[in-house]
């Protein structure tokens, strides 16, 4: 479970970030995280793998106050979150094969153990024909599958996406949000910031719609 209690963010120089935000995600849920450009979307998502520490409020995250947590805590924190990150954040020079392997946490795994994980994740992203071409040569939208394929490796209990789709095709959009939410039926909970208006009605869930860092909807914005 993820909860925020009067949660604020400012930045130096004053600018708030968030404003006073409230939400409880139960495990489980799939939410979408909505807003303008700038909304606070990607700090929200930040907060939760204790990249960022609130300046005001308190953050649990699977049952643990994020203020109170010790800096030895945090990778077993992290641990249990996949991050597709809104720019990727891959090695550029290492293969797709590779990128996926570092989400491994069992860094000793034998090469033929790892394949038989990351193999089925890079067809399930449509990236196993290329899982040895190096990263740098990838298009955006291919970079932003083994973005996901990453993140997922590990079956965390929370993937955090942002913008998870937003250099893919509507075939390539689709066939992610399937993946995610192929995620929620082995029971973990996906946050999604996106832009992207058709996948959300398509794929109608609970929303939350940031704007100018104070939340000003939360629920489900269509019926399933
Ligand atoms: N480290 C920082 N220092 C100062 N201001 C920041 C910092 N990080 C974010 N901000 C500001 O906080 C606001 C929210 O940023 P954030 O990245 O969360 O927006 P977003 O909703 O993810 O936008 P986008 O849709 O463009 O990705 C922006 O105005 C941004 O400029
Ligand atoms: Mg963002």
């Amino acid at each position: 479970m993820v909860k925020f209690v009067n949660v604020g963010v400012s930045f130096t120089g004053g600018y708030q970030a968030l404003n006073n935000v409230n939400i409880e995600i139960k495990s489980g849920e799939f939410v979408y995280i909505i807003g303008k450009s700038g909304a606070g979307k990607s700090t929200f998502l930040r907060l939760i793998y204790a990249d960022l520490l609130p300046t005001r409020g308190v953050i649990s995250v699977e049952g643990r106050d994020l203020n109170l947590m010790k800096r030895i805590e945090v990778p077993f924190l992290r641990r249990q979150i996949g991050v597709i990150f809104q720019d990727y954040k891959l090695l550029e020079n290492l293969s797709v094969f590779d990128n996926v392997k570092l989400g491994l946490d069992i860094f000793y795994m034998k090469r033929t153990q790892a394949k038989e994980r990351i193999w089925p994740l890079l067809k399930r992203v449509g990236m196993f024909e290329k899982r040895d071409d190096i990263v740098k040569n990838l298009s955006g939208g291919e970079k932003q599958r083994v973005a996901v394929a990453r993140a997922l490796i590990n079956d965390p209990k929370i993937i955090l996406a942002d913008e998870p789709t937003g250099n893919l095709d509507m075939e390539n959009a689709e066939n992610i949000m399937t993946v995610l939410r192929e995620c929620i039926a082995t029971g973990a909970t996906v946050i999604m910031a996106t832009h992207d208006k058709l996948l959300r009605e398509k794929y109608p869930s609970r929303e939350i719609e940031l704007e100018k860092g104070k939340v000003i909807k939360d629920g489900a914005a269509y019926e399933l």
